[in-house]
């Protein structure tokens, strides 16, 4: 669920989402579909003075047990942190909501956890790393998708991120295409960096469907699994304006450089994939109205 999507029930949620977008002066980014871990946050910055954004919290959490697509009671938290001046962690407002529909969750699962040691060094990681079409028809383990998809965007400390973001404000988002994933069904899932665990939006092999959509590159659906790399440009462009586009193709390249060398250090292969149709692309993952493709890249053994 989103925070949107509470707001377009015609509940009480609309009125005091619109009060608070009132207050801030803009609208409360959303994440975009999401599991139930970090269901309901919304990050964004509250422009504090000249010199100190300060970024917030929106948070709703459901008050007593849930079920999907059931309508339940929400409560509505506005918190903001500064790393510079004393209102660290205050919180703004705390509302109770009436009626908001939790969305359809499919399977949330637990990745294992990531290996920070391995046996080649950064230096023969790059000299190593070449794009790789050729996969065997074999599956990849969880804990090497989990490693793939921390390496591109999870979590290192205090939620900052393998990668660089401009403001901190992370705009990324990714979605893995599984089609032979040990312990997982074939689907679309997306990663959840916070609690490095993968939230199912889809079932089925889609491999094909994306073959087709990335111009019939027919390589593709032979790959175990393929990390698609969205982007929600706005979580980016409200502070820079045209200039946090440039921002945001940036990280997508940073991210894909850093899956590219965790891929090396794996032994899989892998390659960047930037000719595919975005509107075949957006409907195939079920993409938020917010959320753009940049990239993907298909893993498998080799
Ligand atoms: C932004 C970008 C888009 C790319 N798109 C594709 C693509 O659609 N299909 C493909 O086979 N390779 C694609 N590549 C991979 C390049 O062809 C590859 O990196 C190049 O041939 C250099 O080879 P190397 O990666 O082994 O050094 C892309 C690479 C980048 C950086």
């Amino acid at each position: 669920m989103v925070m949107s999507e509470v707001g377009h029930q015609g509940c009480q949620a609309s009125d005091e989402i619109h009060r608070i977008e009132r207050h801030l002066g803009r609208p409360i980014p959303v994440r975009g579909r999401q599991g139930i871990d970090n269901l309901l946050c919304a990050e964004a910055q509250l422009e504090h003075h000249v010199q100190h954004p300060i970024p917030y919290l929106a948070a709703l959490r459901p008050l007593g047990a849930m079920t999907n697509g059931a309508k339940a009671d929400f409560s509505l938290s506005l918190c903001c942190w500064c790393n510079s001046c004393a209102i660290s962690g205050k919180v703004l407002m705390n509302h109770t909501l009436t009626g908001g529909v939790m969305a359809q969750q499919k399977d949330s699962i637990a990745l294992p956890e990531v290996a920070v040691t391995g046996e080649q060094t950064l230096q023969q990681l790059l000299r190593l790393r070449r794009s790789n079409r050729k996969f065997e028809d074999a599956p990849l383990s969880l804990s090497e998708i989990g490693q793939l998809l921390w390496a591109a965007q999870g979590i290192t400390h205090q939620g900052h991120r393998t990668t660089p973001s401009a403001g901190a404000l992370y705009p990324l988002e990714l979605y893995l295409v599984a089609g032979q994933v040990e312990g997982i069904e074939a689907g679309i899932y997306r990663y959840s960096p916070k609690s490095h665990r993968l939230n199912q939006t889809a079932d089925g092999d889609r491999r094909k469907r994306l073959t087709r959509a990335a111009m019939w590159q027919s390589w593709i659906k032979d790959a175990a699994a393929v990390v698609v790399f969205a982007a929600v440009y706005e979580r980016t462009t409200w502070k820079y304006g045209k200039r946090g586009v440039r921002y945001v193709h940036i990280e997508v390249g940073h991210a894909a450089q850093n899956l590219h060398l965790q891929v090396e250090a794996l032994g899989l292969g892998t390659t960047a994939v930037g000719a595919f149709d975005d509107k075949k692309l957006a409907n195939l993952l079920q993409l938020p109205a917010d959320t753009e493709p940049l990239l993907l890249m298909p893993v498998g053994r080799q």
